[in-house]
């Protein structure tokens, strides 16, 4: 399993299982994830949310300045009851995305293979100028199994990114309280690092 159509095919059979590790409560960060997040996305020019889910960290941005895309159509139902102001999308595999200045990709590239990375990427850096790339990477995380995971190393993504034309402006790291703990935080980075690219050609 590892075309784009079919990673999709799998996220779309599992309805809203495994959209955040079910430890029960919002956040298994262990911190808000959308209190971050409003500190580094400026909404002003729109926001593309690629794998949004069922809508957790929509209220991190203004309704009208948001909208939330997913290949999973169970996904996207419950994001539309859950934040009714806000747009969202049921989108194909690699389709073409709306414009906005700002796209954020969290916990959703690591679950897409090394030969559908390119795929996912285009469209998403086609349609924004600043691109947020969050979740934990650290390439020995991966494994086989369910939910398919691909865990990469930071430059993976500088590499990916480059190569799209966007350039790391900026990246931070965070403690993912979840897997901070003996079963996990042995020979693992347990933090969420954030990257920030940007167009190196302003359009
Ligand atoms: C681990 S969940 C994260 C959801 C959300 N970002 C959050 O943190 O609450 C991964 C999400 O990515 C979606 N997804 C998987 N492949 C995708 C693709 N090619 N394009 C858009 N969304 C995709 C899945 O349906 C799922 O909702």
């Amino acid at each position: 399993m590892a075309t784009l159509q079919e990673l999709a095919d799998f996220w779309s059979a599992e309805g809203i299982n495994y959209v955040i590790p079910p430890v029960g409560g919002e956040f298994p960060e262990g911190f808000d994830v959308r209190e971050m997040l409003r500190k580094i996305i400026d909404p002003s020019g729109g926001v593309l949310e690629v794998g949004c889910g069922y809508g957790r960290l929509s209220a991190a941005f203004p309704a009208d300045k948001y909208v939330g895309v997913d290949v999973n159509p169970t996904a996207i139902e419950q994001a539309r009851k859950r934040n009714p102001e806000h747009r969202y999308l049921v989108i194909e595999p690699g389709a073409d995305l709306p414009e906005a200045n700002s796209a954020l990709i969290y916990t959703v590239a690591l679950h897409v293979s090394d030969q559908a990375l390119d795929e996912f990427l285009t469209p998403i850096c086609k349609a924004a100028n600043t691109i947020v790339i969050a979740e934990i990477m650290d390439e020995r995380w991966r494994r086989d199994g369910v939910p398919p995971v691909f865990n990469r190393d930071p430059e993976a993504y500088v590499g990916a990114m480059r190569l799209q034309g966007f350039e790391l402006l900026q990246y931070g790291k965070v403690v993912y309280e979840r897997y901070n703990n003996a079963n996990w935080n042995v020979n693992h980075d347990v933090r969420l690092t954030v990257h920030i690219y940007r167009r190196k050609e302003m359009r």
